[in-house]
């Protein structure tokens, strides 16, 4: 056992708890579209609500032994490992600027009211910033693992993470449908 397979053992159990994180996110919002009452949506928005913690572990869990895999292997000069480390800026920006500015709304809301879910509150859990948020922070995330795994030259890891951007916006679209609808 080495440092490096230590590191790279620790590197994927981050990318890993990731998609765990950004599973329980997708779970939460699709429950509290359908839910109808107070009580029942406490429970998810306080879950949901407790993420950001969770992330700024993963972040660590995937950055420092990142960082040191690029540094004592691969060195800097590869085009997957520095657009992997600029589209992670992405991930809190959309994260905590976007959903969670929204989320502490839908927080306020359902420690403020009572019995049945307001048309407010569903209105704010089918915003499409919200959605757009959760469905490009996860694009992206599979855009990064494919260029970890595929570990493309400068030009593919620019366009490969520009696809998975994309896809991950276009993706909206169907909500906005049906929210216009
Ligand atoms: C969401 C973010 C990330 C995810 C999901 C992720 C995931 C992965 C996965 C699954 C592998 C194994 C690939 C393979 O063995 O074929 C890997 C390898 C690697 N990752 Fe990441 N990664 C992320 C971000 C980063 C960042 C930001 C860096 C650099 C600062 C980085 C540096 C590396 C390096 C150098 C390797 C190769 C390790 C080796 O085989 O020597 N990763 N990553």
């Amino acid at each position: 056992m080495t440092l490096h397979s230590i590191a790279l053992f620790l590197h994927i159990v981050g990318a890993l708890g990731l998609f765990v994180a950004l599973g329980l996110e997708w779970a939460g919002l699709l429950t509290l579209r359908r839910l109808a009452n107070i009580e029942q949506a406490r429970g998810w928005v306080n879950l949901i609500a407790s993420l950001p913690r969770l992330y700024g572990f993963i972040w660590m869990a995937i950055l420092l032994p990142g960082l040191y895999l690029a540094l004592t292997v691969w060195g800097w000069d590869k085009g997957w490992i520095v657009v992997s480390l600029a589209s992670m800026v992405v991930f809190p920006i959309l994260g905590a600027a976007v959903s969670g500015s929204k989320l502490q709304v839908i927080g306020r809301i359902v420690t403020s009211e009572n019995g049945q879910l307001s048309t407010t509150f569903h209105d704010l859990v089918s915003d499409p910033f919200l959605w757009a948020s959760i469905h490009v922070r996860t694009a992206i995330a599979l855009g990064i693992v494919f260029l970890m795994t595929i570990k493309p030259s400068w030009d593919g890891a620019v366009v490969s993470i520009g696809i998975a951007a994309l896809l991950g916006l276009t993706s909206i679209l169907p909500i906005l449908r049906s929210r216009n609808a």
